[in-house]
């Protein structure tokens, strides 16, 4: 069957660009006063599309809402209702999800800057990018008449640090490659091989995921949508789909304590700069510069074509190259083995994709690429030099990463990365470990630690690293939904 092009002019410009050449941004957190002025700045806000210009825009806004920000607006709730339950909930929301994330501890929505209560969760982002020197003018410009219907919670500055983050590594480099042509067939089958090809429908509603299904989203009778404002369903006829040429937009402004970490590192190896650096290498999984550690695979990756990321760990599974517990390892094992288990799909169904509470417990390397993630975060902050870090100059302001993903299943790919690869403690049968860079290294309920890092050795036990406080800190995070332009005229336009 031949797939209907995809409509670039309904999508945001962030999908598809990421828009790094836009080196200056800014994040507005907002809550709505006045539902109608809101909707009227909403209705001529100068968002920009995916569809590619020449030359290219110098800058651009994107616009995302969380769930309560749709209600605020006054979009109807039955169709509020018809986002995914992670969405409506919320971030912080809740203590079962807090407790999955790793948010305990100093990491407690209690503690956030911004999210983690219900007064200070954002109604909508309005997030701001330009390429240098243009973001102050041209922002005061299309924010112009935004506080009659709106008041600013918080705004995230970013900085531009060259495309490394705080501790120092090359950071942008691995992301899923997206089917735009609608070439690849989307079906429910266990693939052998891994590929860098995703699905459109991994990333945005309205299209075919890798299980070959549409992702559930809110579909209203056509005759609610008289003017059809809105695109009319795929899967659904008669239905205009509110979701289509959307994603989910998960935002964590996660703060980096550069200081302790390379206090920490240098203090493992006695001050030897060289073992430093292997040390923070292996924890990463690349080198500083962005190597992998795992060199260069022989056969090619389908949709992949930076030498940097033609690798997997097929010709590692010991761990000796790049340790299990590596955070690019974690966080994207690639084609690495199923976890252990009886044959058949059910069996297969539980162990991949973490819908069996006993297999969450068990090991989780499962079929990355129902777990992919497309990054579009930006660092913060002043950044910290290596030898002002090694002396513990820690800078006047925090620094970090305003960490951003997207997908079209918040469960399925950020929650099940971060809880289920990134917290667990039982990734790849490790010893009771978390991500050696964000995690929180809290002990469990039972005090037994969750603090070390192991490093795989060819000639006896692995090298355990112990004591590993926590690097990374979570100040404020939220779930927002970043609709198609159709979807955000809807919004826009309200129901009478
Ligand atoms: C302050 C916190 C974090 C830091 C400093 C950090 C750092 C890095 C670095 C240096 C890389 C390697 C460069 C690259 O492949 O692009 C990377 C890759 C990655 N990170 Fe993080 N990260 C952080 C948080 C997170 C979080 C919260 C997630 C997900 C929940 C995540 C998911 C990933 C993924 C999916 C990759 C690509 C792995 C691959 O495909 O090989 N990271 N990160």
């Amino acid at each position: 069957m031949t797939m209907a092009p995809v409509e670039y002019e309904d999508i945001q410009g962030l999908v598809r660009f990421g828009y790094r050449g836009m080196t200056q941004a800014v994040f507005l957190l907002l809550r709505v006063t006045d539902a109608r002025a809101a909707r009227a700045w909403l209705a001529q806000a100068p968002v920009a599309s995916a569809v590619t210009r020449e030359p290219p825009p110098a800058t651009a806004l994107q616009i995302a809402f969380t769930s309560v920000g749709l209600q605020a607006l006054g979009l109807p709730q039955d169709l509020v209702d018809g986002f995914s339950p992670e969405f409506l909930s919320g971030m912080g929301g809740d203590a079962s999800r807090a407790r999955r994330l790793g948010d305990l501890g100093p990491n407690d929505p209690a503690c956030w800057q911004w999210g983690g209560t219900p007064e200070t969760v954002p109604h909508v982002m309005a997030m701001l990018y330009a390429e240098p020197g243009r973001l102050e003018d041209w922002g005061a410009e299309a924010m112009a008449g935004a506080e009659q219907g709106f008041e600013q919670l918080a705004m995230l500055t970013t900085s531009d640090m060259d495309g490394v983050e705080p501790f120092g590594f090359a950071d942008g480099i691995s992301e899923p490659s997206i089917d735009w042509q609608r070439e690849r067939a989307a079906k429910d089958v266990e693939r052998e091989d891994y590929t860098n090809l995703s699905c459109l429908g991994e990333y945005l509603l309205g299209y075919p995921n890798e299980y070959g299904a549409y992702t559930d989203r809110p579909l209203l009778d056509a005759a609610r949508d008289p003017g059809a404002v809105l695109a009319r369903a795929e899967d659904a006829p008669g239905h205009a789909d509110l979701g289509r040429n959307g994603s989910y937009l998960v935002l964590r402004q996660l703060e980096q304590d550069v200081a302790g970490f390379w206090r920490f590192v240098d203090a493992q190896v006695h001050g030897d700069p060289a073992r430093r650096k292997q040390l923070a290498e292996a924890m990463v999984g690349r080198t500083m510069d962005g190597q992998p550690l795992m060199g260069r695979a022989s056969e090619p990756i389908e949709g992949e074509d930076d030498p940097r990321n033609t690798f997997t760990y097929r010709d590692d599974p010991a761990g000796l190259r790049c340790p299990h517990g590596a955070h690019i390892r974690r966080s994207n094992p690639r084609n690495a083995d199923l976890p252990p288990g009886p044959g058949g799909f059910v069996s297969w169904a539980q162990r991949t994709l973490g819908f069996d509470a006993d297999a969450l417990a068990e090991d989780l390397v499962a079929s990355t690429r129902f777990h992919r993630l497309l990054r579009r975060g930006r660092e913060y902050g002043p950044g910290v030099s290596l030898p002002d870090a090694l002396a513990g100059r820690t800078p006047q302001a925090p620094t970090g990463l305003h960490f951003i993903c997207l997908g079209a299943n918040i469960a399925r790919q950020f929650e099940f990365v971060q809880s289920a690869w990134l917290a667990g403690l039982r990734f790849n049968g490790s010893p009771g470990e978390s991500d050696p860079l964000i995690g929180t290294h809290l002990p469990r309920a039972d005090g037994t630690a969750t603090d070390s890092f192991s490093i795989p050795s060819a000639d006896g036990p692995a090298h355990r690293v112990c004591g590993l406080p926590q690097f990374v800190t979570v100040r404020g995070g939220a779930y927002f939904f970043l609709p198609g332009l159709r979807a955000l005229g809807f919004i826009a336009k309200g129901t009478p």
